[in-house]
């Protein structure tokens, strides 16, 4: 289904941690490009949290500085939907419905359930388990053409497409098929200390990565800590993770394409080159930061957002749902078909 002739765009962002900016480069700068071109809808999915054990007040918290953040980056409310999750009942009833569509050997493949159940191992919960299926949902519920990821969500992609295409063979074209959007460069931003492991925002160590609100003297301290390897080159290279991942960043955030970087840094040492990076990253960071303490402050604003952003993303995922229901055999209220 496309509104406007346009296609429809729908991504979102857990809010665990702290946003990074492996999930700026990954996703937010992206979406913000995006989002003149598709008709978007972005969503912090608190839903998705609680599959790991969160503080209430901290949550709650967390969910809306997010969506300030996601503003604050630049995502305008004129022309995109923003909203919680957990503000659309919608998409736990479609979770359950497609819970049933999916196989458990299926589940069994997810190399991020793999992941979170040895990193959680006191809490393997069901939620974590069925985590995918619900992603599904988020995106199946809006008839998403195309859904901008970083590269670790991409098995999660693959199993909402199959999902749909199940459905629709059983049952009719009721789901867009969604395609992953990808970008090339910085889909998968790694960790500063552990350059072999992402960038994660829920990671205990907070100089593993640069929040989207780290102070500029954070930047410049997490940068100079920032693992490199022997030698003194400025080159990407495969055995060389460390370098090659602070060149990406320096790429993503310049638009300057390595090799280029590779050119204009090969007389520098590493310490010159982070230097620059920090400040790059202090410079992009910046006006980010001056937009988000502006929102912060005004609270009621980012309400009054995000109950807009709810009204309409409830009025659209009803709509699918309605069509499921009837669909696969679910009886009708009375009221509704009067
Ligand atoms: P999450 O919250 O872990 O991450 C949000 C987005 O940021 C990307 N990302 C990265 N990109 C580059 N380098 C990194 N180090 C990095 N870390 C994270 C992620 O790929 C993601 O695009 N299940 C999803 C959230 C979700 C979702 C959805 C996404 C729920 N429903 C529907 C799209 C559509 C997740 O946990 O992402």
């Amino acid at each position: 289904m496309k509104i406007n002739n346009k296609k429809i765009l729908l991504s979102g962002v857990a809010p665990t941690g702290n946003l990074t900016i492996g999930n700026y480069i990954g996703a937010l700068k992206n979406w913000s490009q995006m989002q003149a071109h598709y008709d978007c809808l972005f969503i912090v999915v608190d839903m998705h949290s609680i599959t790991v054990r969160q503080d209430p007040s901290t949550l709650r918290e967390r969910s809306i500085s997010f969506a300030a953040q996601y503003l604050a980056s630049g995502i305008d409310p004129e022309q995109s939907i923003i909203f919680i999750q957990s503000n659309v009942p919608a998409h736990a009833e479609l979770a359950w419905i497609l819970n049933c569509f999916t196989n458990v050997g299926e589940l069994n493949r997810m190399t991020q359930f793999k992941d979170k159940a040895r990193k959680y191992s006191s809490n393997v919960n069901a939620g974590l388990y069925v985590y995918p299926v619900l992603m599904a949902a988020d995106i199946l519920l809006y008839q998403a053409n195309i859904v901008p990821i970083g590269d670790d969500q991409r098995q999660h992609l693959e199993l909402t497409r199959n999902i749909a295409s199940r459905f629709n063979n059983l049952y009719g074209k009721v789901f867009q098929i969604p395609e992953a959007y990808i970008s090339r460069a910085g889909a998968r931003i790694m960790s500063l200390l552990n350059p072999e492991r992402k960038m994660d925002k829920s990671d205990l160590n907070s100089n593993n990565y640069i929040a989207l609100l780290d102070e500029p003297s954070v930047v410049l301290k997490k940068i100079r800590q920032a693992v490199t390897d022997s030698g003194r080159e400025i080159k990407a290279n495969k055995t060389k993770l460390g370098i090659s991942n602070l060149l990406t960043i320096y790429s993503c955030l310049s638009g300057i394409p390595i090799a280029k970087l590779e050119e204009q840094f090969k007389d520098e040492n590493y310490a010159g080159f982070k230097k620059e990076l920090a400040e790059l990253i202090i410079e992009t960071l910046r006006p980010i930061q001056n937009r988000y303490k502006k929102l912060i402050g005004d609270k009621e604003y980012i309400l009054t957002i995000l109950k807009q952003g709810a009204e309409k993303a409830s009025e659209r995922a009803e709509r699918t749902l309605k069509e499921v229901r009837e669909r696969i055999g679910f009886v009708p209220l009375i009221t509704k078909i009067q």
